[in-house]
């Protein structure tokens, strides 16, 4: 796997920063895209030394230019991790259709305009790792969250239906579903709906950690994963078991 590249959207904070920096640490050249939040990026190339690229992932036509200026520095693109998601939670009575398309957008349009973008170097090398990930709240459901969990269940699915395509390419597509873990997003969470709403369901007792996540995506990268594809891979504390 030395000197593959690998490109992670929203790689820069939560659980896409501990995969960047897992995969850089497993020997990838690695590209971490992200949204807008230009202080923490510098902080982390600063910190880290991995290259960022800032683009809106829900944007086509920017996702293109992006890739382009990444393989350009880089290299082509052998692993793309779609891991930029969002949340704007609210009980479906109540959700705007701006909360709902916000969260289509980025979170499910994204996979659309990430992978087309490498899915024709991939077949011509006859190599490629496509890992993105879904969610416990995609797989079980989330009050609150009707749009996220429809995004997070459509990530499976994609995942499932690109994997027949490319199956005989050299290329696997696999998704992580993560359960909760201790990022921004998670904390973002009514302190009083976590603690008694969401903790008591993880029998492990805690919350996950974004590297327990980062692990999970090294290992589907990995060469020599190869006879795994169109799998869901569950990393939640055994809050759901699918
Ligand atoms: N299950 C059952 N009932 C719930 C509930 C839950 N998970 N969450 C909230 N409720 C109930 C509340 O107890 C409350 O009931 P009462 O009126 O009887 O007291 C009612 O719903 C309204 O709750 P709020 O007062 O919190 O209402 P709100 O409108 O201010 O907020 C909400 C609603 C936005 C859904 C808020 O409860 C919330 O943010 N919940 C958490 C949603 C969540 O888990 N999001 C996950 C974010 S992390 C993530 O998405 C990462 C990942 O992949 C796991």
């Amino acid at each position: 796997m030395a000197g593959r590249v690998a490109l992670v959207t929203g790689g820069t904070r939560g659980i896409g920063e501990a995969i960047s920096i897992g995969l850089k640490e497993a020997g990838y050249k690695v590209a971490a895209n992200y949204g807008g939040n230009d202080a923490k990026a510098n902080a982390f190339k600063d910190a880290t030394g991995i290259p960022v690229y800032r683009f809106d992932v829900s944007d086509f036509d920017a996702v293109k230019a992006g890739v382009g200026q990444v393989e350009a520095d880089l290299g082509p693109i052998d692993v793309l991790v779609n891991n930029a998601g969002i949340t704007r939670d609210a009980p479906f009575h109540r959700m705007t259709a701006e909360q709902w398309s916000e969260v289509m957008q980025t979170n499910v349009n994204s996979l659309f305009n990430l992978t087309r973008q490498v899915i024709d170097g991939m077949r011509s090398r006859s190599f490629g790792r496509i890992i993105s990930i879904s969610s416990v709240n995609g797989q079980k459901g989330q009050f609150g969250q009707t749009n996220y969990s429809a995004a997070k269940a459509a990530v499976i699915g994609f995942t499932r239906a690109l994997a027949l395509e490319t199956a005989s390419k050299g290329i696997t597509v696999n998704c992580v579903a993560p359960g909760y873990i201790a990022t921004e997003m998670v904390m973002a969470v009514p302190k009083d709906v976590l603690d008694k709403k969401i903790i008591p369901l993880i029998p492990v007792g805690r919350l996950g950690q974004a590297e327990e996540i980062a692990r999970c995506v090294a290992f589907l990268a990995a060469d020599d994963a190869g006879f795994i594809t169109g799998a869901t891979l569950d990393a939640n504390g055994g809050q759901w078991f699918t």
